[in-house]
């Protein structure tokens, strides 16, 4: 972590313990050492690296196969799955944007569009899933479903979603790039594909993914890379990654058992949602005391280690703004943050993770606040 900075945005890139780093590191002056040994034998390492990872997500190592990040996991399976002409892919406006421009490239690929649910920033459960299946019709050949939303900080209704879905025959994609750490139980017990990545929440070094797919969708998963896995199945299939540094998928474990040896997982969890409550508290209260507007969110579904906050109206409005205003907090005030806009409104979302304290946030409050209030009036006045 940058010295002088402090972090209140895991979600976006994560951090990695020493001793993975370390491992990692290690690894690769093994692989420098000698890579024709390294590559030659890499396939077969991977499958052993795959299992770590399957236990810590809790899915038989047949389910899954690892990919770089969740973004690489969701073009795999546009990329595979057998559109018909005039195809259409459902998802909501609360998709990660490049998710969605992916579904848009497929979709235009087939002649096809993506249908975009519009659903409420507070909507529950039901009215979610109600939502995404009225944009479900007899073209649709994929639903693509975030587990826990990047700019909104909330969770959707996966299961529910897949089972409705499965009456239409239609495969679903989740979205769990959040999910892992964040949650005990992060694959979702449904037959499609989920995409995970392990470098947020759980603290693997970059460029760690995982891809789960279950059910008769599965058999028509191939891997972005061709190379020598083309006689076998998934998940085998991906286990061939031509030459590529795959120190980062070896290292992940450690990173895992470092946490959990140090902390536990479980103690992270009760901690976030303990600690997350306490910032997004005194942040809001903080904005709503100087501006007189609330400040909270009226977030459905809401996850305990990412907090959305509604920054003063005039900041952010718009993305290319919402990155502006993530850079003057950063290089003005010294914090890190994640600045999002949606329905033209914009959030802070707040992080927590084990290295987080309360007075994280409550420099944040006292120090960045103040002035993110003087700045969206001057805004204001413009
Ligand atoms: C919901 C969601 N999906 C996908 C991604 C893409 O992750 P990556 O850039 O690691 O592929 C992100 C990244 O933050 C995300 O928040």
């Amino acid at each position: 972590m940058t010295a002088g900075k402090t972090h209140l945005n895991h979600g976006s890139y994560g951090a990695v313990p020493v001793p993975a780093q370390q491992h990692q590191l290690r690894l690769k002056r093994q692989m420098d050492a000698n890579p024709c040994t390294w590559f030659m034998g890499q396939a077969a390492t991977l499958a052993g690296t795959r299992s770590g990872i399957a236990d810590f997500l809790r899915v038989p190592a047949s389910d899954m196969a690892l990919v770089i990040n969740a973004s690489a996991g969701v073009t795999a399976v546009y990329n595979s799955l057998p559109f018909r002409d005039g195809a259409e892919i459902v998802t909501t406006n609360h998709a990660y944007g490049a998710v969605l421009e992916g579904a848009k490239r497929i979709a235009r690929k087939h002649n096809g569009q993506v249908r975009i649910a519009e659903v409420p920033l507070d909507a529950d459960a039901s009215l979610v899933t109600e939502l995404v299946m009225a944009q479900v019709n007899g073209r649709t050949a994929l639903i693509v479903i975030d587990q826990i939303t990047s700019a909104t900080a909330r969770s959707f209704p996966v299961v529910e979603i897949a089972a409705a879905a499965a009456l239409h025959g239609v495969p679903v994609l989740v979205d769990g790039a959040h999910a892992p750490g964040v949650l005990e139980d992060p694959v979702p017990d449904f037959e499609g594909f989920w995409v995970g990545n392990l470098h947020k929440f759980a603290c693997a070094p970059r460029g760690t993914a995982a891809l789960v797919a279950r059910g008769p969708f599965r058999r028509h998963l191939t891997p972005l890379i061709d190379s020598w896995g083309f006689p076998h199945e998934f998940p085998e299939s991906f286990d061939h990654v031509g030459t590529q540094d795959i120190t980062s998928w070896m290292a992940a474990s450690t990173s895992f058992a470092t946490i959990e040896s140090r902390y536990g997982w479980d103690n992270y969890r009760s901690y976030a949602r303990a600690l997350g409550g306490y910032g997004q508290h005194i942040i809001q209260d903080a904005f709503t005391a100087l501006t007189g507007e609330n400040a909270a969110a009226d977030v459905g579904m809401p996850v305990d280690p990412l907090r959305l906050i509604q920054l003063p109206r005039g900041l952010a409005t718009t993305h290319e703004d919402s990155h502006a205003v993530r850079a003057l907090i950063s290089d003005r005030f010294d914090f890190e943050t994640a600045i999002t806009t949606f329905d033209g409104a914009g959030y802070l979302r707040l992080s927590t993770h084990l290295y987080n304290t309360a007075a994280d946030y409550e420099a944040f409050a006292e120090r960045a606040v103040p002035e993110l209030v003087k700045l969206a009036r001057a805004a204001d006045t413009i």
